[in-house]
C-alpha cells in the first residue's frame, strides 16, 4: 500500500505494557504532557486529517492540562487542528454547573487554547434521550476514523471514565449509575456533600476507550495505589477496568512514585530497568502510519453532529459485516452491568483525601478544591 511503512517489531515489544514512575505527581504530569506534545506534533495533524483526542476530566489531570496550555502560549503546540472526546459527564447536571465536566474542561483547557468550539465533543448529561446521544458520540468518533490517544485517570476502585466495578469489558458509550465509592470520593468537589453529587453519567465504555490506537493513564497519589497494583499485577477484571488495559497493545500507565506503593518491588524495578534501558516512551508509541479504519459511518439519523470533510486518504474503509458498529438506538444499553452497591470493603484509608494534600502551592491555576461550592 502506498505510504504505508512496516513497523519497527523491536520497539513495539518494548512499548508493551509501558509504565512510567516519576518521583512527583509534576513530574507524572509533565511527562504525560510532553508525551501528548510529541504524538501530536509527529502526527502532523491538518484540517482535513485532525489529531483525535480523547480526554479527561478529575484532579489528575489538572498539571497536565496547565502544562499543555503553557507549551501553547509558548508556541510549542497548536490545538488547531486536534478533534477533542471527553471520556464522560454527569446526568443531569447544567452544563454551566462549576462542577460539570463541561464547565472543568474550558475553565482548565479549552478556552486556553487554540481549538475550534467545533472540534470539541462532550457528552450531554442533558439530553433528551440519553441513549440516542451516547449512540451519536459513538458515530461521532467512528466518523472521524477513531480515537488516536486516549488520555485517562483511574479512580480510587480502579475504574476508568465511569467505568465502575462491575462494568462489562466490552462495554460503549452509555447510561452509568455511579457506584457508592465514587459518589464518596467526587462529593469532595460539591462541598462533601453526598447529595449534591449525581447519582448518573454518560460514559464512554472499555470497548470506547479500547479500541483508541494508544490510552495514556495518569494515576497519582498513594489513594490510587491499590487500584494500581490491581490493574496492573491482577489478572483482567471487570471489578478493576483499568486491568482491561493488559489487552491493549498500546497503553502507557504514568503513576507518581507514590501510586506505586502497593506494587512488589520486583514490578517496580522491572519497569524501571526498561526506563534505564534507554526505552525512552516519549518518542515513541504507535507508528502513526496510514492503517485501514475498522469503523464505518453511523446510519443516517443517529444524532446531529458536525461533519468533518474526510479525504480518501483517512475516508472509513467500507468493513466487514461483523466488524460494524452497532449504533442503533438500545434503551437496554442504560446500566445494564454488575454494579455492587459499594466497594468500600476495598478502599485504601486515604482513598478520598489523599491526592489533595499533594495539590499545594501555585502550580495550579485552579485547584478543584477550591472550587468547591457549599449548598
Ligand atoms: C471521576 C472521573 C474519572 C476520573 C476519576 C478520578 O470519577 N469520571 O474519569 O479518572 O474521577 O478522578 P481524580 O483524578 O480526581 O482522582
Amino acid at each position: 500500500m502506498v505510504g504505508m511503512e512496516q513497523p519497527d517489531l523491536t520497539i513495539i515489544i518494548n512499548l508493551l505494557g509501558r509504565v512510567i514512575i516519576r518521583e512527583t505527581n509534576f513530574e507524572a504530569s509533565e511527562y504525560i504532557a510532553d508525551y501528548i506534545i510529541s504524538r501530536i506534533q509527529s502526527f502532523k495533524p491538518t484540517e482535513d486529517r485532525p489529531f483525535v483526542l480523547g480526554l479527561p476530566t478529575g484532579s489528575s489531570p489538572e498539571i497536565i492540562y496547565k502544562t499543555l496550555v503553557r507549551q501553547h502560549r509558548n508556541g510549542e503546540i497548536s490545538f488547531k487542528n486536534v478533534v477533542t472526546f471527553n471520556m464522560d459527564e454527569y446526568v443531569g447536571l447544567p452544563r454551566d454547573h462549576p462542577e460539570s465536566y463541561h464547565s472543568f474542561m474550558y475553565k482548565h483547557f479549552f478556552s486556553h487554547v487554540d481549538i475550534p468550539p467545533q472540534n470539541i465533543n462532550i457528552l450531554d448529561g442533558n439530553a433528551p434521550d440519553l441513549a440516542a446521544e451516547c449512540a451519536s458520540f459513538e458515530a461521532r468518533i467512528a466518523r472521524y476514523g477513531g480515537i488516536e490517544l486516549f488520555l485517562g485517570g483511574v479512580g480510587p476502585d480502579g475504574h476508568i471514565a465511569f467505568n465502575e466495578p462491575g462494568s462489562s469489558l466490552s462495554s460503549r458509550t452509555r447510561v452509568k449509575t455511579l457506584a457508592y465509592d465514587t459518589i464518596l470520593a467526587n462529593s469532595r468537589f460539591f462541598g462533601n456533600n453526598m447529595d449534591q453529587v449525581p447519582r448518573r453519567s454518560l460514559t464512554v465504555g472499555i470497548q470506547t476507550i479500547m479500541d483508541a490506537r494508544e490510552v495514556v493513564i495518569v494515576a497519582t497519589g498513594a489513594h490510587k495505589a491499590l487500584a494500581v497494583e490491581k490493574g496492573l499485577e491482577g489478572g483482567v477484571n471487570h471489578m478493576w477496568t483499568l486491568s482491561a488495559l493488559q489487552l491493549h497493545p498500546y497503553a502507557l500507565i504514568v503513576c507518581d512514585r507514590d501510586a506505586t506503593l502497593e506494587l512488589k518491588v520486583k514490578t517496580v524495578r522491572y519497569f524501571e530497568s526498561i526506563e534505564q534501558s534507554g526505552t525512552d516512551a516519549r518518542t515513541q508509541g504507535p507508528p502513526l502510519v496510514y492503517r485501514p479504519r475498522t469503523y464505518v459511518p453511523a446510519p443516517v439519523g443517529v444524532g446531529k453532529f458536525h461533519q468533518p470533510h474526510i479525504t480518501s486518504e483517512i475516508a472509513p474503509q467500507k468493513a466487514p459485516k461483523d466488524l460494524r458498529i452497532n449504533t442503533e438506538l438500545n434503551p437496554s444499553m442504560e446500566d445494564d452491568e454488575l454494579t455492587p452497591d459499594s466497594m468500600s470493603s476495598r478502599m485504601v484509608d486515604s482513598a478520598i483525601g489523599g491526592l489533595d494534600s499533594t495539590l499545594k502551592g501555585d502550580l495550579f491555576f485552579d485547584h478543584m478544591g477550591s472550587r468547591v461550592v457549599s449548598h
